[in-house]
């Protein structure tokens, strides 16, 4: 990755000129008025999942297959994992099953307020205490810009801050022990509760799709997660600039949370790109290419985007959650058949990364070199 400024100085100067190097001059037109009706965004309900309620698993299943993302609500409510040893002989290669338990907690939502509060902080430090989390040239890990592989490409009207999180002794040794307090520790707490939020939705996504259970989740023992912290400076041309440029995620399943509830990301569906509204309380979740990939095409890699405002800053943490490195994915057994063959080839994780961070971000184009051509 090659280093780049800071957008958030180059917007604090007055009367800004925006910097040739961030005018977009062919990108599809942005047009924030475009907002389609929330209810036709669907929402899913975390209560009634776990309540085993059939209508809500197949509004899932539905909300995966047409649109590779959903609003999640009702995410506050604790979760507790138990791991189960697997006693079937069948499949003792792999030992451990989650299962998911609910605890009457109720709605929990002070995790979530705090790293709010924490990342808006964090990601708006003065440059100096930035500089010591800055990306090197042999660490993508840390602030600046991700998928800038040539000097002369376009880049994207925004700083980010990108870390594993999980397993906790991936953690950056550069990174974490910098962080301040407590937004340090309200980070750890919130992405143990997301890496149980993405277990869950996997289990029923499992459910809904019929196959056998673990058959998907079993890859995701030992979770990988990473947060890509967003920080979108206003722009005096928004409409010539972006945020995040168009793309899928590698990942298997991201959870976005929308930090200070400005709009900006858009989704692009049968063609059109359409708004996403923040909604209190409620994360965006999406379908990443390896979901794609493990459910044979079934559930469907979203393309999305982040565009920028002209007055405000906007702020989001979108947590990708993945298989470790050395994984091997591909479709899932149960979900080939003579009448659906495998779509995808069979790889490593790593080597999927691997393409995914060599290249500039562009659509689903990655995961199209992963297709199978079937005659
Ligand atoms: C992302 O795609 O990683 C974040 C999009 C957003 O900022 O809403
Ligand atoms: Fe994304």
């Amino acid at each position: 990755s090659l280093l780049v400024p800071s957008v958030q100085e180059i917007a604090k100067q007055p009367n800004i000129q925006v910097p040739q190097q961030y005018l977009q001059p062919n990108q599809d037109p942005i047009d924030v008025s475009n907002t389609i009706s929330l209810q036709q965004v669907p929402i899913i309900d975390l209560s009634k999942l776990l309540s085993e309620d059939s209508f809500e698993i197949e509004k899932l299943d539905h909300a995966c297959k047409e649109w590779g993302f959903f609003q999640f609500s009702n995410f506050g409510v604790v979760l507790e994992e138990v791991k189960l040893f697997a006693r079937d002989p069948l499949r003792v290669s792999h030992s451990i099953r989650y299962d998911l338990k609910l605890i009457n907690h109720g709605v929990n939502p002070s995790s979530v307020e705090n790293v709010k509060i924490g990342v808006k902080e964090f990601l708006s430090l003065p440059m100096e205490e930035k500089k010591k989390f800055w990306q090197t040239p042999e660490d993508i890990e840390g602030f600046g810009q991700l998928f800038v592989v040539s000097e002369n490409q376009k880049l994207e009207w925004a700083d980010l801050f990108f870390a594993t999180t999980l397993p906790s002794y991936a953690r950056n040794p550069r990174l974490f022990p910098n962080i301040p307090q407590p937004f340090r520790d309200n980070l750890d707490i919130y992405s143990l509760e997301l890496k149980k939020v993405c277990i869950t939705i996997i289990k029923y996504m499992e459910k809904a799709l019929k196959v056998e259970p673990n058959e998907m989740l079993e890859l995701f023992d030992d979770i990988t997660q990473s947060m890509r912290m967003n920080f979108y400076p206003p722009c005096p041309q928004p409409e010539n600039v972006i945020g995040l440029n168009p793309h899928s995620d590698a990942a298997a399943l991201t959870i976005l949370l929308q930090a200070n509830e400005i709009e900006g990301l858009q989704i692009r569906k049968d063609g059109q790109w359409i708004s996403i509204k923040p909604l209190t309380d409620a994360f965006v979740i999406n379908v990443g290419d390896i979901l794609e990939m493990l459910t044979n095409g079934i559930y469907r890699s979203i393309e999305h985007r982040a565009t920028v405002n002209m007055k405000k800053e906007r702020i989001s943490i979108a947590a990708f959650h993945r298989p470790q490195m050395s994984k091997v994915i591909g479709p899932t057994p149960s979900l080939v058949t003579s009448e659906r063959p495998a779509l995808f080839k069979t790889l490593t994780v790593q080597d999927y990364y691997k393409a995914f961070f060599s290249r500039q971000l562009q659509g689903k184009s990655c995961l199209d070199v992963m297709r199978i051509q079937n005659e």
